[in-house]
């Protein structure tokens, strides 16, 4: 959780409060804000979390799956998750550079995100606190997380803040990619051997809470109403987290079906009436344990990001002399 001081607090009330009415009208005009834009605090703020979170999800995101890429069973499956891995990484850069310029009056750096990460500040994605055990899981992280993402993303790809809406054209673009490489992997399981078929149910037994989390808890479970608020109000986002959990179910629980798999829930449904799914809830205790990185690899999964992070030193501190060099 960050503090930061106040933005525009030498400007006086009223000025502000002009200021502020003039924002609104673009937003509700449908206008982007850019990074010198004047905006309001909860504004900024609600940017800096969010994209900052997304930064880093993509950048731990990349561990799990690079944990498979000397384990992948052909060169084309090889090929295949490294540029994958690749790409993340590359989402990770574009995202911290947003939040990085969003961050700039605060006087904070990209260096500060990762310290806040690795002094366990920010959080990542509840997902990729989980263990990759078994390709099946490569091939459910690309399949189910990405799909995910994808449906998240899409929720924002209209976004108000410009820089952050047109970073997220690129990389749903890329998503798009990376779920139909899992959607392959997952398919060869499907119609394989009857091993391939059983660690692939158990994979999906074993990931089904971790996707239901992965949305959040809804507006009726959690105190963070307020936030998902703001973000609908200034067009940061357009659904909420259950809304966007329905989503998800709709597109998804259809293929799990139809591959002849099932889900660990035996009272998940369509209810016709309310035409949504019903489905029981995840335990939302664990879910604030593992983003507090008491999951099952996150301090392994942190720790690995402390050694390439200073590993990497040395080629931060090159560049940085280089352009002051310049
Ligand atoms: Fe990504
Ligand atoms: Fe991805």
């Amino acid at each position: 959780m960050y503090h930061y001081i106040e933005y525009g607090s030498s400007e006086s009330p009223h000025e502000d409060q002009e200021k502020y009415e003039r924002f609104m009208e673009r937003i509700e005009a449908g206008e982007k804000i850019e990074a010198d834009d004047w905006m309001p605090d909860d504004y900024r703020q609600s940017l800096i979390k969010l994209i900052s979170m997304h930064g880093i999800s993509e950048i731990m995101g990349a561990l799990p799956e690079k944990e498979w890429v000397p384990k992948a069973p052909t060169l084309k499956r090889k090929l295949g998750i490294m540029a994958k891995v690749q790409d993340e990484m590359g989402h990770g850069q574009l995202l911290l550079r947003v939040a990085e310029d969003l961050m700039k009056p605060y006087g904070k750096t990209r260096k500060d995100l990762i310290e806040n990460l690795l002094k366990g500040d920010l959080k990542f994605h509840n997902v990729f606190h989980m263990p990759t055990r078994t390709w099946a899981d490569a091939g459910m992280v690309g399949w189910l997380v990405d799909g995910a993402a994808i449906i998240s993303q899409t929720n924002m790809l209209d976004a108000s803040y410009g820089p952050y809406q047109r970073a997220l054209q690129r990389i749903c673009q890329e998503e798009v990619f990376h779920a139909q490489h899992g959607e392959a992997i997952i398919m060869a399981l499907a119609e394989g051997t009857e091993h391939q078929r059983d660690i692939l149910q158990e994979s999906l037994n074993r990931w089904w809470p971790s996707l239901l989390m992965f949305f959040g808890p809804s507006t009726a479970d959690t105190t963070g109403t307020s936030k998902q608020d703001i973000m609908i109000k200034y067009k940061i986002r357009k659904s909420n987290n259950e809304e966007l959990r329905q989503a998800f179910l709709d597109k998804y629980l259809p293929r799990v079906f139809s591959l002849g798999l099932t889900v660990p829930d035996e009272t998940v449904h369509y209810d016709e009436e309310k035409g949504q799914w019903v489905y029981q809830q995840p335990d939302w205790n664990e879910f604030k344990q593992i983003i507090k990185n008491n999951g099952p690899r996150s301090k392994e999964r942190l720790r690995l990001r402390e050694i390439a992070y200073k590993n990497n030193c040395w080629v931060r501190e090159a560049l940085s002399k280089e352009a002051v060099g310049s």
